[in-house]
């Protein structure tokens, strides 16, 4: 039988790569946009659809060269939005619209877990907040995954925060809840494979919960070595120079945060991912050593 055909916008960022490959392993047939023409994709096993996933005109073609009726809609704002959410909303409209036009049979929007909770500060959440109404309004079958933080954040060089031997580093050292990013491919599978069940329904991909000393402690236990917890800037200057971000943790440091569970997710995702099984499955520091050691 063929394989059913998925396409991933946004294939090459921290979400993109791994929602790609949980729906490969999952068996679909996975095409992911880029804008790059030399993009690492096809060495992975995805088929490469070159396509600036914020312009319209990129979107209906890369659905008329696929033929995919399922597509992942992923938006940006902090990249190709550059802090608008105004932008962000209409390229979440342009990908909404454009899956309507190409007639997909399945869209799956990923925001964030909680969004409409945060205050009037986390500019960065609010698009997502009008777009899953606009999806919901559609007309297009879909299906919403609300992430929390992912454990990606913590070897992100992009972002001044590279995993390093000995030592891991986070804006907060209260609870949080996490995800992997392939976590949130395999809740992707799940729902592509089941729209009887999933059409029209939300899922919080919340994983696990912890401290940065229980993050630390499974890095040691992974990597063999003691594993130092640091915040990655005072809090003070969170709160001066990444007031959007403060904002946001305030409220994932908040006991009454998040409202779901890794328990509840795991009712959907039985074996989601642990911190330790996220270091095992990364691999390597930021500099490309493996975080286990071959004896
Ligand atoms: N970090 C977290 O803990 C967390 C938690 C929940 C939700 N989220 C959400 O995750 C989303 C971010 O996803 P991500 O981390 O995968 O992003 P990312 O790693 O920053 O991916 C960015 C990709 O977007 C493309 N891109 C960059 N600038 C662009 C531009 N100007 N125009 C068009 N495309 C551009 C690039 O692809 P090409 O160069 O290949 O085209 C790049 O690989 C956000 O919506 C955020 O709210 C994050």
């Amino acid at each position: 039988m063929a394989k059913e055909k998925v396409l991933v916008l946004n294939a090459t960022g921290k979400v993109g790569r791994n929602v790609c490959r949980a729906l490969l392993d999952a068996g679909f047939e996975v095409y992911g946009t880029t804008r790059s023409e030399n993009s690492p994709l096809a060495s992975q096993g995805i088929k490469p659809v070159v396509c600036n996933y914020t312009i319209r005109y990129d979107l209906d073609k890369a659905f008329k060269e696929t033929g995919a009726k399922k597509v992942f809609v992923i938006t940006d704002y902090f990249g190709a939005a550059k802090s608008n959410a105004d932008l962000e909303y209409r390229q979440g409209q342009d990908a909404i619209d454009a899956a309507k036009a190409a007639g997909v049979d399945h869209l799956i929007f990923m925001s964030v877990a909680d969004a409409e909770f945060f205050n009037e500060h986390v500019k960065h959440l609010k698009a997502k907040v009008a777009l899953e109404k606009y999806v919901r309004e559609s007309g297009v079958p879909y299906s919403i995954l609300r992430p929390c933080a992912f454990f990606e954040n913590f070897d992100d060089p992009a972002n001044w925060n590279p995993l390093k031997k000995g030592v891991v580093k986070f804006l907060t050292e209260q609870d949080c809840k996490y995800c992997a990013t392939y976590d949130i491919g395999r809740s992707a599978a799940i729902q592509f494979k089941n729209p009887q069940e999933w059409l029209g329904k939300t899922l919080d991909v919340i994983a696990w919960q912890g401290n940065l000393s229980q993050v630390a402690k499974a890095l040691s236990r992974v990597s063999g070595v003691p594993v130092k917890a640091k915040l990655a800037m005072p809090k003070f200057l969170r709160k001066l120079f990444l007031k959007d971000l403060h904002h946001m943790f305030l409220y994932y440091e908040d006991e009454n945060g998040p409202r779901g569970t890794p328990q509840e997710f795991k009712k959907v995702l039985p074996d989601a991912m642990s911190a330790e099984d996220w270091f095992r499955f990364h691999g390597k520091y930021s500099n490309g050593e493996k975080i286990v050691s071959e004896k």
